[in-house]
Parts: C-alpha cells; structure tokens; sequence
C-alpha cells in the first residue's frame, strides 16, 4: 500500500515511524517532512494548503490512502477534497472537525447532549462580554472562537486580566480566530489528554497522556504548544477512561452522526479531572503533539490497519495491543519559543544521544543540510524514552538530552514530575 503522510513536525515523525514499521506498506511520502521523517519516508516539497496538488500528487503515485497529521488542513475540508477525487483518507470532514476548529460549536454541542464541560457563553463583541466577564468574577478563562495555533486562550486569574484579554482578542490580537470568544468558568483540577480512534460510529479508546504545556519548569512561563509529555496518565484511572468514553466519546459521536457529519479519525479529549468528576476542556481533531510520540512508542499493533479501519467505518470489533511500558517525551526547542526565535543553529550530538538505552529521537523543526542538522523551529526535537516507571523513561530521555550539543536550544527538566511524585509517593 502507498501512504502520503501530510505534516512536518514530532507527531507526524512518530507516525511516519509507525507506519513505515507495518508490513502493509509498500512506499510512504510526506509533505513536507523534516530532516528526521526523511529516514522513515521520503519527503516532498508539496504545499498541503493547495489541495489540488496533493490530489495530482496522489494520483501521479498511485497513493492509496493519505494520514493528516495536523489540524489546519482539516479545518481547510483536506479529508473531502480527497474523499470528492475517490482517494481514501484518515481524519475527519471539516464539518466533524468543527469539534476543534470552533470552540462555540463544541460548547453547543456540550450542552445539548449533558457532556460535561465549563458553563460558558458565546459574544460576538466586547462590551456584552465585558459585563458577562465582571458579572462572573476571576479566575476565569477567556477564548478566541477560532483556530489559533493552541495559543488563543488566556487562563485570567484577575478581572483585570480577563477584560484586557477580551479587548486584545476583539481588537484582533488573534486575527480572525478572535472575531468571536467564548468565556468560561475556570475549572480546577489536573488536567490529561484522552484519545480515541472513531470511525463514523464507533469508537476505539487508545491511550492516554499528559502534557506540559507552560514554557518553563514547575509549569510556569507563557503556554506553548506543549514541552513534554508522557503516556500512560496515572490520573486518568480505569474508571475515570470508561466515564469519559460514556459521557463524552460516545455521546459526541451519536450527535454527530444525528447532525449527518460523522466523525472518523482520532478524537483527542483535554480533561480536566475535577473534584466533580472529568470535565471536557476541548476536543481536538487530530493526534496531540507531542502526545502523539509517546503514544506511538507504547502502541505494538501495526497502526496501518487501525487507520484503515477508522477510515473504512471498521472499528467495531477492533482492538489494539499496546505495551505496558511508560513513554516520556522531553521537547527541545529554540530559545526564545514560544515567542520569536532563530533559525539555522548547529545540531550536533544526535547519534549520540539516539544510543542511549531505550531512547528514540523524534524530530520536529528540523533541517538537513548535507551531513548537519539544522533548527528550523520553535519545537526542534523530540527526545523520547521508554521505562518501566515514569521516573526509569525519564532518566533516560534526560541522559540523552545531555549529549545533545546545541547551545540555542532549551528543554525543561522536569517532565513527568506529577507522575514521578506519584510513584514516589503513592
Ligand atoms: P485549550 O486551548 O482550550 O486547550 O486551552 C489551553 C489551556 O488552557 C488548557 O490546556 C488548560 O490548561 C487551560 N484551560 C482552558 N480552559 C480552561 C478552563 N475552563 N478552566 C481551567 N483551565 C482551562
Ligand atoms: N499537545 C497539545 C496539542 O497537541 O494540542
């Protein structure tokens, strides 16, 4: 089987990892890829934005079914496009990927199916969500309706901050995605990511995982796209996961298959676990990055057929094996992420650091340049480790990260400190 693999950052190099690992596949692209994709697929300079050159791209190579990894070019209708030229896809519609690309359309969908979330309200202009915001009080939890790259949200402590938040996101602070917000309660708990794979009408639960989504150590700096993760999340028990996949997977896919726009590809729930029990933060409509990394080191099964099956609407009497194994992911970036930084630094140390023990090196923003690897990002690498206990992966993502050489980047060194208390303290 041919597989064009779209994206270019640590998710799609774990599944490039993945897929090229299954005994189904004959040839496997990916547009555009990075310097790490590279060894596992052979990366193409196509424009996922330009559908019409993905599809000429897939019927110039006999390409028999395309992954999306991110969320832009399904919120752009990627997966109908394709779906329209007769080429199968993973992923879902851009009408079901409204669950991530608007936030009011999820809230609604919350509320008419009793799935448990913040109460919220939706403005359209800043004076009405000003009164709404000083009538609730702080903390509270200002949000651009649209996509905006995971950083249109601010988590206002004070009243002050909550009415400032409003004027920048109606004055444009986020472009178009903050032509409408969303703000809700401030729910306290810990929070973990669930995912699921969905094929219209079923649903398949596959892992769970933690982030890290604060810039610096002890969770603290500006929020990012996420600086480390791990899988499984201890948080998330037995109990916990089948509540979320009865009051919230489940439901989530009857409504949409009612509303004639069925969900398939995977579902990715932020949770919140409350004192009142789990509580939807928001869906996404893809892998998480980098959750997506540890999830695929822990998946055994070849997870060709499992995105087939999501595809075809197969998934009912499918199951996955996984490893019992914890996976830990410790994101380096360049410094100055998540605000400007410089591209173009040395690399050096990576065959070093990819001996280690247990450890796979997955790459994000990152460039060949004849025998160098170059920094082309934000989030450039992904040092990844697998343990028998949280604090056994992360003793060895951390000896690997120490042979990496690039003095312009920066990690924090404290991923999987929840989890680590929690064995250390049980
Ligand atoms: P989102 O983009 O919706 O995932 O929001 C980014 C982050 O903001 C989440 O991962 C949470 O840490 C935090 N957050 C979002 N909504 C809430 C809420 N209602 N209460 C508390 N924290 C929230
Ligand atoms: N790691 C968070 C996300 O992928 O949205």
């Amino acid at each position: 089987m041919n597989i064009l693999l779209l994206g270019s950052g640590g998710r799609e190099h774990a599944l490039a990892w993945k897929i090229a690992a299954s005994p189904l596949l004959t040839k496997l692209w990916c547009a555009p890829g990075n310097a790490g994709i590279a060894k596992d697929a052979d990366c193409v300079a196509l424009d996922m934005a330009d559908h019409a050159a993905v599809i000429a791209f897939c019927r110039a190579n006999a390409v028999d079914f395309v992954v999306v990894g991110p969320d832009a070019p399904i919120a752009a209708g990627i997966v109908d496009d394709l779906g329209a030229a007769g080429i199968k896809a993973f992923g879902p519609t851009k009408a079901a990927g409204q669950l991530e690309s608007s936030k009011s359309f999820t809230k609604a969908l919350c509320r008419a199916n009793a799935i448990p979330t913040a109460a919220y309200e939706h403005f359209t202009d800043a004076e009405a969500a000003k009164a709404y915001v000083r009538a609730q009080g702080a903390p509270i939890v200002v949000k651009a309706d649209g996509l905006a790259a995971g950083k249109g949200v601010v988590v206002a402590m004070t009243l002050a901050d909550a009415l400032a938040a409003v004027d920048m996101m109606f004055g444009g602070g986020f472009g178009e995605a903050g032509a409408e917000v969303v703000v809700e309660e401030f729910m306290r708990g810990e929070e973990a990511s669930f995912f699921a794979l969905c094929d219209g009408e079923h649903a398949l639960p596959l892992a769970t995982a933690q982030d890290h989504k604060r810039a610096f150590d002890g969770d603290t700096g500006p929020n990012t796209g996420g600086m480390g993760a791990y899988s499984p999340a201890p948080v998330m028990t037995e109990a916990l996961c089948a509540q979320v996949m009865d009051e919230m997977i489940r439901p989530t896919l009857r409504a949409l298959a009612a509303m004639g726009t069925p969900y398939k590809g995977v579902l990715y729930a932020g949770v919140m676990v409350t004192a009142q029990g789990p509580r939807l933060v928001e869906y996404n409509a893809r892998f998480g990055d980098p959750e997506c990394q540890v999830l695929m080191l822990r998946m055994m099964s070849d997870i060709v057929p499992a995105l087939l099956a999501s595809a075809d609407g197969q998934l009912k009497n499918f199951s996955l094996r996984w490893y019992d194994n914890v996976a830990l992911t410790v994101i380096m970036a360049t410094k100055g992420y998540p605000g400007d930084y410089g591209k173009g630094s040395v690399i050096a140390g990576l065959n070093e650091a990819a001996a280690c023990e247990g450890v796979e090196i997955f790459h994000a923003g990152t460039k060949a340049d004849g025998d160098r690897v170059l920094a082309n990002g934000g989030r450039v690498l992904n040092i990844c480790a697998t343990g028998k206990t949280v604090k056994e992966a992360q003793r060895r993502a951390y000896a690997a990260v120490d042979r990496v050489r690039w003095p312009e980047g920066f990690c924090r060194r404290d991923i999987g400190w929840r989890a680590v208390e929690r064995e250390e303290h049980p």
